[in-house]
């Protein structure tokens, strides 16, 4: 698969299969995710891996939908703030791109594997923080459910829904 058949392929996958996702491919994910890109490479992420079935159990009452327990593990993927780097003229926080970035590193390298994800940022924070002891300067950004696709879920036949390139794309000026 090229990149853009990777991009095409990617859908949020909403059914898992029961079967567990592999230590290789799981090591292929987090490498993935290690090797993104940040801002003055300040790297200000930290990846939770949850598989453990009362620690699932605790992750899915953060985020109360059938679909997302079928998922056999979760990525709960942390923003540093102490760490981020903050724009000298007018303070951003680029907490959340490089969170972003490093998440959809972990999307489209599950495509490549055959692996299922889907964003999910939905959830509870208060009931997710404390599922995981999260400190206070540490925020839980995404969580990424991890696993074999159901068949039905597959979603390659749809054709995705986006904008046409004309409506998004100006010349020079916007
Ligand atoms: C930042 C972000 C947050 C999202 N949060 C959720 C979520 O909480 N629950 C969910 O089911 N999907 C969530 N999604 C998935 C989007 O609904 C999905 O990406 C979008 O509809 C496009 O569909 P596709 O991913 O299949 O191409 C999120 C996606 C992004 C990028």
């Amino acid at each position: 698969m090229n990149f853009l058949e990777i991009c095409k392929q990617r859908c949020s996958v909403r059914s898992y299969t029961n079967q567990s996702v592999s230590a290789e491919d799981l090591d292929y994910l987090l490498e993935a995710a290690r090797l993104a890109p940040s801002a003055v490479n300040f790297q200000p992420w930290i990846f939770i891996v949850v598989r453990e079935e009362a620690n699932r159990l605790k992750i899915q009452e953060s985020y109360n939908r059938e679909w997302f327990k079928s998922a056999p593990l979760y990525i709960v993927i942390c923003g540093d703030h102490e760490q981020a780097w903050k724009r000298k003229s007018d303070g951003k926080d680029h907490c959340d791109i490089d969170i972003a970035i490093a998440v959809e590193h972990i999307c489209l390298a599950a495509t490549e594997r055959k692996l299922g994800t889907c964003w999910v940022c939905n959830f509870d924070e208060k009931i997710l923080r404390e599922a995981l002891a999260l400190p206070a300067h540490i925020e839980p950004i995404a969580i990424l459910p991890v696993g074999h696709p159901n068949p039905e879920s597959l979603c390659q036949e749809t054709a995705k829904v986006r904008k046409p390139l004309q409506e998004i794309i100006r010349w020079e000026k916007f």
